[in-house]
């Protein structure tokens, strides 16, 4: 099989900042490949590293240790010139938008066309196709005090792309953004992704913006990668620690103490359906289970479970009330009872 090379590699990275405290190690021996085309997941916990990571990916940060290589060249190696040449091949954008507050959208877009020296009407023409992409083609002259979150964003993306770059740098894009615009803002980073070939890097602390958009993912826990995989592999079957509190959440700790006890009987009709589950989604409480077994009669499953229910006296209630709605047969009992 063809070996694919790929567009970033990061071999054996370490980041250290020296405070007044010490110093702090924000990331180390990070290795990763990330290839050209996909959308690539990065997520982890506030403080992780995942900002530090995407600094020193574009070299904003010069990583202490290790090395950046980008499509086959390591930016160690690069001068200054050569780190700026490579940088511009990979646009940014942020949390917070960044947006130039004196400028219009359509000079916002204009800028790092400008930086280039790019002539002033290619620039604008460029500016033009961009915001018709993003879906702002009507508000070019609007300032961005007059923008939503969104729209603001939809400018910041117009802008990272105003120089063709290969890589679009993703620091949080959608994290001060309500869930109907993430959404939004992800298709259209997806859309960005199949139609211009650009390769994306999503950092973010949700797990629903890299199920979204990404193909993998990398879990990065206390400065280092806890684990990488396709999203589907991870999803399903997480590795490790971190990645299991990611996604699966964290446990439910419920206080059951001496709480009450019931005995559900299970007769023929109700052992055909996930009463159990039912319960739990609808109460959305958990239960403990105590005791369960079931007998064979006649061909029909009959059993009985004995379940604790919630210390919290409405908690409790609310299971009472959904057994008897759902006419399922309930006894309380005791502990001497089984
Ligand atoms: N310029 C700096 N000087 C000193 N320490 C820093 C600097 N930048 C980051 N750090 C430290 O490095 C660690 C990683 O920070 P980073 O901003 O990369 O985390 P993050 O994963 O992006 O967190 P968040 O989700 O909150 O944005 C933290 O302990 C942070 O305090
Ligand atoms: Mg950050």
């Amino acid at each position: 099989m063809e070996q694919r090379e790929p567009i970033i590699r990061l071999t054996n990275l370490g980041k250290e900042f020296k405070t007044a405290n010490g110093t702090v190690k924000a990331l180390e021996d990070i290795n990763l490949d990330i290839y050209a085309g996909e959308i690539f997941g990065i997520i982890g916990l506030s403080g992780a590293g995942k900002s530090t990571l995407v600094r020193c990916i574009n070299y904003l940060e010069a990583p202490t240790s290790g090395d950046v290589v980008f499509e086959g060249t390591s930016l160690k190696s690069l001068g200054r010139a050569g780190i700026n040449q490579a940088r511009k091949s990979m646009g940014m954008i942020f949390q917070q938008f960044n947006l130039l507050s004196q400028r219009n959208v359509l000079r916002n877009v204009c800028f790092p066309m400008e930086l280039q020296k790019t002539p002033k009407d290619e620039a604008v023409k460029r500016a033009r196709e961009l915001l018709e992409m993003v879906g702002l083609s009507d508000r070019e002259n609007a300032y961005p005090a007059q923008l939503s979150g969104g729209q603001k964003q939809r400018v910041a993306i117009a802008r990272a792309l105003a120089t063709n770059p290969k890589v679009l740098l993703c620091d949080e894009a959608t994290s001060a953004l309500d869930p109907n615009t993430t959404k939004a803002i992800l298709q259209l980073l997806k859309e960005i992704n199949r139609k211009l070939g650009v390769t994306v890097i999503v950092i973010t602390h949700e797990m629903g913006v890299i199920e979204a958009i990404c193909d993998r993912v990398a879990i990065i826990d206390k400065s280092h990668i806890a684990e990488v995989g396709a999203v589907s592999e991870i999803f399903s079957d997480p590795k490790s620690a971190i990645g299991r509190q990611l996604i699966m959440g964290d446990t439910v700790h419920t206080d059951f103490g001496d709480s009450k006890l019931v005995r559900i009987i299970f007769d023929g009709r109700a052992s055909n359906e996930p009463v159990l589950s039912n319960l739990i989604l609808a109460c959305k409480v958990p239960v403990n289970i105590m005791y369960a077994a079931t007998k064979d009669v006649n061909g029909t499953a009959l059993g009985q479970m004995i379940i604790q229910l919630p210390k919290d006296e409405g908690e409790e209630k609310r299971v009472l009330n959904y057994l008897a709605t759902a006419g399922i047969p309930y006894e309380e009992v005791t502990r001497d009872d089984f």
